[in-house]
């Protein structure tokens, strides 16, 4: 397989490229200036998409999955969180994806193949307090995912959405934003959690290989989006005593 990987020098896209390289697979590694990959590619940067065509084309010919992994970490109150920060993110983690996206359609279109795998969060598919741009943003990239697979299954184009709980990596490392009391419950949740990147890419392909439009990677996030859809009662308790512990953290009355 001929597969591009964005955000490849860190975390999930570190480990996927990893996994697939043991098996054989062709990856072209991008992310950020300065970090130890294959090519430059800030998915905020139409020429750096243009570049990531072309250099695709010379090596191969050709794509069979593109992987829009690259992503920052944000959120905040309601009344904590800037408009800046909604932008930023939203430039980031929805518009880097859509910028990927079309970037790639119309050679998948031509080839009659290809799959784009888009990771978006369990914050996409349940959202907790406190991360309204995140979670925003990420049930975005659901809906950019799904609408990506009806609109090409007619090519032979297929579209995943990745929807992982946390896991630890350096996403940390990439949040910004006013809520202090926020960022210190995500790092704590990154940080703390039992799930390394390792774990979640080799679930990650595991999906891909069997075609899956929806792949929730880890238990707990397979529990909690169970949760949403079969015991609504008991998961708005779940989210509303969540909401309350933030309150409690801010000391807010
Ligand atoms: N770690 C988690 O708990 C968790 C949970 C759910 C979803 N995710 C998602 O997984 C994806 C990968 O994150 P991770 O946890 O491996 O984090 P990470 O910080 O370890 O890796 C993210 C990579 O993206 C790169 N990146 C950031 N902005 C970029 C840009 N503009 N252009 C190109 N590259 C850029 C960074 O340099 C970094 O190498 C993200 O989309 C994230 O939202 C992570």
């Amino acid at each position: 397989m001929r597969i591009l990987v964005t955000g490849a020098a860190s975390g999930l896209g570190a480990a996927l490229t990893r996994a697939w390289r043991l098996r054989g697979d062709d990856v072209l590694a991008t992310d950020l200036a300065g970090q130890d990959v294959d090519l430059t590619l800030d998915i905020t940067n139409d020429d750096d998409w243009a570049t990531a065509f072309e250099e695709v084309q010379t090596r191969w010919g050709g794509l069979d999955i593109l992987v829009n992994n690259a992503g920052v970490a944000g959120g905040g109150r309601l009344d904590v969180a800037t408009l800046d920060e909604w932008r930023w993110i939203t430039e980031i983690n929805l518009f880097g994806a859509v910028r990927g996206t079309r970037t790639f359609v119309p050679l998948f279109k031509r080839q009659r193949s290809g799959h784009i795998v888009n990771v978006a969060s369990l914050a996409g598919l349940v959202h907790p307090a406190g991360m309204a741009s995140y979670n925003a943003v990420k049930a975005a990239v659901v809906a950019l995912t799904e609408t990506t697979g009806h609109e090409l299954a007619a090519y032979g184009v297929r579209a995943s959405v990745v929807c992982p709980s946390y896991f630890r990596t350096n996403l940390m490392d990439s949040l910004q934003g006013a809520d202090t009391v926020l960022a210190g419950v995500m790092a704590h949740l990154v940080e703390s959690s039992p799930l390394s990147a390792h774990d979640i890419a080799a679930s990650v392909i595991a999906g891909i290989d069997a075609g899956h439009e929806l792949i929730v990677p880890d238990v707990a996030a397979q529990s909690a989006w169970k949760m949403k859809q079969t015991d609504r009662m008991n998961y708005e308790l779940m989210m509303r005593a969540q909401a309350d512990k933030l309150h409690r953290l801010a000391g807010e009355p």
